[in-house]
């Protein structure tokens, strides 16, 4: 159920290029893999919330990870720990994580909330794409005991294949069998993943992101059309079936 929360920074800190891991304490809630928190930045500047997804939940530690992309990303990295932050959470469906086998599918950014993901699943493995080896050895340290098989795929080759995620794919479903793809991602990655699943009859599960007003269903900023009418990203997702969003 979701709560408001005031709670303190423990630690926010840079892991790779622009992108950050912020940890913060929390405590009675509990959470599935794929959902968010709404965060409000401690400044009068900053009025409206942001959409952070949920990267693992552990020991009273709420996780989250973010790229700095404008103001108000740059002003929370500079946060240090004991800063009191507001949010609410935990927000929308989540994944459904009870399919025998998983394949993880991540590119960048969009591995964070398949770490919690990988972490609530009882046998996944881990499909990272990213753009050079120090991007990739970040998201490979966080799933490293959290999944059965990793592989890697880099654009420019330093680590493991060279080349987009989606080149690589084929080659992982051929080799074993997945009764679901659970996928975040740059858009045209869950696209092209979700073609790759439907052409072998897997289900796929993609997470959505968007802009977001509220993050509670009432203003309609995220409305997206899905084969089944049009939906809210913050409440009827972000999670979607893959045949319903990418037609
Ligand atoms: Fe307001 Fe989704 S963000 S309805």
């Amino acid at each position: 159920m979701k709560k408001n929360y005031i709670t303190p920074i423990i630690s926010n800190r840079c892991v790779v290029d622009n992108v950050y891991k912020l940890v913060v304490a929390i405590e009675n809630i509990s959470a599935r893999a794929g959902q968010f928190v709404q965060l409000k930045l401690p400044s009068d500047e900053f009025t409206l919330r942001r959409p952070l997804g949920i990267a693992s939940i552990d020991q009273n530690r709420l996780t989250m990870f973010y790229r700095l992309v404008g103001r108000g990303t740059q002003f929370l990295s500079t946060l240090r720990a004991d800063t009191q932050l507001e949010l609410i959470a935990p927000l929308g469906n989540g994944f459904s994580i009870d399919h025998a086998k998983i394949l993880l599918v991540g590119g960048g950014l969009g591995l964070a909330p398949l770490i919690f993901a990988a972490r609530q699943s009882t046998d996944a493995d881990v499909l990272i794409g990213g753009k050079n080896r120090s991007e990739a050895e970040v998201w490979r340290d966080e799933f490293d005991g959290a999944v059965s098989d990793m592989f890697i795929a880099t654009d420019d080759g330093s680590l493991g294949f060279g080349g987009f995620l989606t080149d690589l794919l084929p080659n992982v479903l051929s080799s074993k069998h997945y009764d679901a793809l659970l996928v975040c991602g740059p858009p045209i990655m869950m696209r092209r993943t979700a073609e790759l699943a439907r052409e072998r009859d897997i289900s796929c599960f993609v997470s959505l992101e968007s802009r977001m007003g509220c993050g509670l269903g009432a203003c309609l900023s995220c409305s997206i059309d899905t084969r089944n009418g049009r939906k809210k990203i913050c409440k009827d997702g972000p999670i979607f079936d893959a045949n319903e969003v990418f037609i």
